[in-house]
This record gives structure tokens, sequence and C-alpha cells, in this order.
């Protein structure tokens, strides 16, 4: 046999090199290489296993008119969990490949079960597990209340065994609980190594799409936040899926990292029970922490995460500091975004905070992306360095620019009315979002054009 071909992939971007060296060349982080096997002596598997992606099920592939292609992207089949289904854009499509990634106990598999259970008989389903005895996946299931009959099981970690059953079974949909475990008899590389999963997951993306089965991979989150390891596997498959919640609390999210097909970044909300995962069809109000009276520190905001608004609690902690570079901490917040808006809170706020440290926490463990975050971040952190509660019943949204401007964000109708719904009385908007009647029901809104009329509208309220 030929000596292999390796190159050595970064686990931090999946940049890949042809020499080992200390620093990743595109990404810049250190000692992340790891070395793969590029081609693997292709006389061992029959069809071949070429490397990466998939080149679709002949090797003579002809050109086609795209017209003429039937809309398969269309044909989804709901998988019966609301939630999810939100998720990935509308329900299961044929022939696609969707990573879950998350903290291991965070219910992953659970949601897997669940999922089966709720298909129930109208997909053929396999489920294979490289973590657990099948006697323990069935006595969650009992233990879940799902009805067992016509769920198939498959204790297995070696990627040949599991697709030469799965081309005997041809199940519809085919969960690998966890990618991690899986092996290829072809490289000598250890389970759960860089090599392993790559190689193992390229060969069920390619399955996924020869056969059309819905494929569902468990990736669990390493100690850097990516899915094991290699970001390759991310670029690999149709979507990625994470599930995510704060250790203490039942409230878990799954959000669409990347969706080929739905948008991505958006939210579904469940809640871990003593009989799995229930659904939270209307989350909205659950980012709110509980305080009878208003509190120091603490700001609502409208966001809108996918495609339903959310109210959102932001906390801040301004504190003096005794180190000579303060902390900025955030949590569910980008750290620079939030370094830029205390810049902005002394030039045009007039609030120096040079000296405190600064944490700033969205309450749910959800995490807040979009920019409109700003304006309520600002307020709460001010609120805070004053120790001043904001007013009763405020809730803000707008993104703050360098030079103390509030801009508009997308969408601002539908956050307010959620706000008037929800029984907010004042709203904090950028002008440019602000409907021309000040008032929806009871909720007032002000429309300001500036940091400082902002501040000045929480005094007068
Ligand atoms: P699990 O799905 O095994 O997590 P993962 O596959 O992501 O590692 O979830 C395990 C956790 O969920 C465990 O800590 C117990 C909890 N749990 C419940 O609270 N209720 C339940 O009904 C089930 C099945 C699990
Ligand atoms: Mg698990």
């Amino acid at each position: 046999m030929a000596k292999a071909k390796t190159a050595y992939v970064c686990s931090e971007c999946g940049g890949e090199h042809s020499k080992w060296q200390g620093q990743c060349a595109e990404c810049g982080v250190w000692n992340s290489l790891s070395e793969i096997v590029l081609e693997v002596a292709t006389k061992t598997v029959a069809g071949g296993a070429r490397r990466g992606g998939y080149a679709g099920a002949s090797d003579a592939a002809k050109v086609t008119r795209l017209a003429s292609i039937a809309d398969v992207a269309d044909e989804r089949s709901a998988t019966g969990i609301g939630e999810l289904d939100r998720v990935l854009g509308g329900g299961l499509v044929a022939g696609s490949v969707v990573l879950i990634g998350g903290d291991p106990g965070i219910g992953k598999s659970t949601l897997l079960l669940q999922m089966l259970g709720a298909i129930g008989g109208r997909l053929r389903s396999l489920y294979v597990t490289g973590e657990e005895s099948l006697a323990q996946v069935a006595a969650r299931g009992r233990r879940l209340g799902i009805n067992l009959d016509g769920l198939e099981a498959l204790a297995e970690t070696s990627i040949e065994r599991i697709l030469g059953e799965a081309a005997t079974s041809k199940p519809e949909v085919l969960i690998i609980d966890s990618i991690q475990t899986i092996w290829t008899e072809l490289l000598t590389a250890a389970p759960g190594s860089v090599s392993q999963v790559r190689e193992s997951a390229a060969r069920l993306v390619r399955f996924a799409k020869e056969s059309g089965t819905s494929v569902f991979l468990v990736g669990h989150v390493t100690k850097e936040g990516g899915i094991a390891g290699p970001r390759v596997l991310e670029h690999m498959v149709d979507a990625v899926l994470y599930f995510e919640g704060e250790s203490g609390s039942r409230l878990r999210i799954l959000r669409a990292f990347k969706n080929r097909f739905g948008a991505v970044n958006e939210l579904g909300v469940f809640a871990m029970s003593g009989k799995g995962l229930k659904e939270v069809p209307n989350p909205s109000a659950i980012f709110l922490s509980a305080h009878s009276q208003p509190t120091p520190g603490s700001a609502v905001m409208v966001t809108r995460e996918g495609t339903r608004p959310l109210l959102v609690e932001v906390q801040a902690l301004v504190d003096g500091s005794a180190l000579p570079n303060p902390r900025r901490v955030t949590l569910g917040l980008e750290q620079n975004r939030l370094a830029m808006l205390l810049a902005v809170l002394h030039r045009h706020g007039g609030a120096a905070v040079h000296d405190q440290d600064v944490f700033v926490n969205v309450v749910g463990g959800i995490r807040v992306q979009e920019t409109a975050a700003d304006l309520p971040v600002l307020l709460a952190v001010l609120s805070s360095f004053r120790d001043r509660a904001l007013p009763d019943k405020l809730v803000a949204f707008g993104e703050v620019g360098l030079s103390g401007e509030i801009r508009p964000v997308p969408n601002a109708e539908e956050r307010l009315r959620e706000a008037a719904t929800h029984g907010f009385r004042h709203a904090i908007v950028p002008k440019a979002n602000a409907p021309k009647k000040s008032r929806m029901g009871d909720l007032e809104i002000i429309g300001v054009e500036r940091l400082g009329d902002a501040l000045a509208a929480t005094a007068e309220i």
C-alpha cells in the first residue's frame, strides 16, 4: 500500500496545511494543527473513499438544466416537535445532514429520542448509539413515555458496520449519537481524533446524499466551544444547531447557527422536565427575571432572534476596580461591542467608567447577537453606575453609533407590539423607528436621535 497522503488541519478554523507548523497561518491560533489522512487506500472500500464533501452518486456526472430538477428542498416532513421544526426551517429535508452540538448533558440525546418518538411510525428510523447501551436507550425511551414499537436502534461505533446496516434497513432518519465515538477501519488514528471524526462524517454525508436519508449527527462541544474541535464538520453538513442552556436552569435553547434550508438565528425554546424536554411555544417573557421592584442595573430589551420577538432582560454590574486594566465581562453579548459602547457612553453620555469593572449578563442563558441590544446595554450600565433603577415597565432597543447617534433596527413595529402585549408602559426607541402615533395601547413610545436624548428620556419618565 502506498504511503497515505496526509495534511494538517486547524481545529479552530479548519484551515489545511501541507506541513505541520506551530501556528495556523489562516487564523493565527497556536498549537491547533493536527494530522489527518487525506487519501485513504481506495481499494479497501468499494466505491472509493473520496475526500470531503460528496461528488454525487455516480462518477459519470452529467451537465443538467437546473430548471428540470424537481424541488426537493420543499419536501419536508414535520418531526412533530414544533420548536425543532421551526429551527430546522420547517421540518426534515430528505438527504440533509444536521449537526446538533452542545455541552454533555444538555439534552441532545433526549431531544433526538423524543423526535423519533414524535415521528412515530411515519418515517423509518435508526438510532445509532456509540455512547450508551441499548438498555439505557430503551429505558430512557420508556421514561420519556415514547412508544418504542417500530423504533430501531444499533449500538455500534464502526462506520463501515453502521453504513452496512443502514444500507439494508434503509432508514429515512438516521441518528448518530455521537459523531465523536465513530471511527473508520481505514485510519489508524484514535476514535474522536480530528481525522476519524472528519472521515466518518464525510462518509455519512455521502450516504445521506446518495440515499436521501436525513442524518442527524450529535457532536459534543469541546472546551474551546467548537464541535469536535474541528470546524471542518460545520462546513461539511447542511445545518448546524446548537443546544444551549445555563447550568442550573431548566431552559434549553436550540439555535440554528448555519442552515442551508432555513433562517439562521432561529430559536427553539424547551424546558427540561422530569419527563424530558417540553416545548415552550410562547417564550416571550421567560427571559425576564422576576423582580417585583425595578432594580438598578437591569434593563429590558426586545430582541428579535430568528422570526419572533423576545423580551429579554440585560443586567449590568459596574463596580470600582482595583485592577490597572478594569474588567469588561459579557455573558450572552459580544465583549468588544461592550468596550465600544463604554467608549461611546464616556464621550457622548458623560459617564466615565474607565476605572470600573463592568459585567453585563443576558438573563436566561440566551445569546443576543443583534445591535438592537446596544441601547438597553448602555441604559443598564449607566443605571448600575449611578445606582438608580430605570423607570418601571420600560423597554428599549436601538443600535448606538460611534458618534452617539441612535440608529434604527429592523422590525420595530413588531417589537413594540410585543412590548405592548406584555404590559410595558414606556419604550425608548430610535427616532427613525418610532411610529407617527406616540402611543400603542398603553405603551408610550419615545423616539430618540442621540444617546443624550435617551438618557434624558429615562429621567423624565
Ligand atoms: P442527555 O440527553 O443525555 O444529554 P446529552 O445527550 O446532550 O449529553 O440529557 C441528560 C440530562 O438530562 C441529564 O442530566 C438528565 C436530564 N434529564 C431530565 O432532566 N429529564 C429527563 O426526562 C431526561 C431523559 C433527562
Ligand atoms: Mg447523549
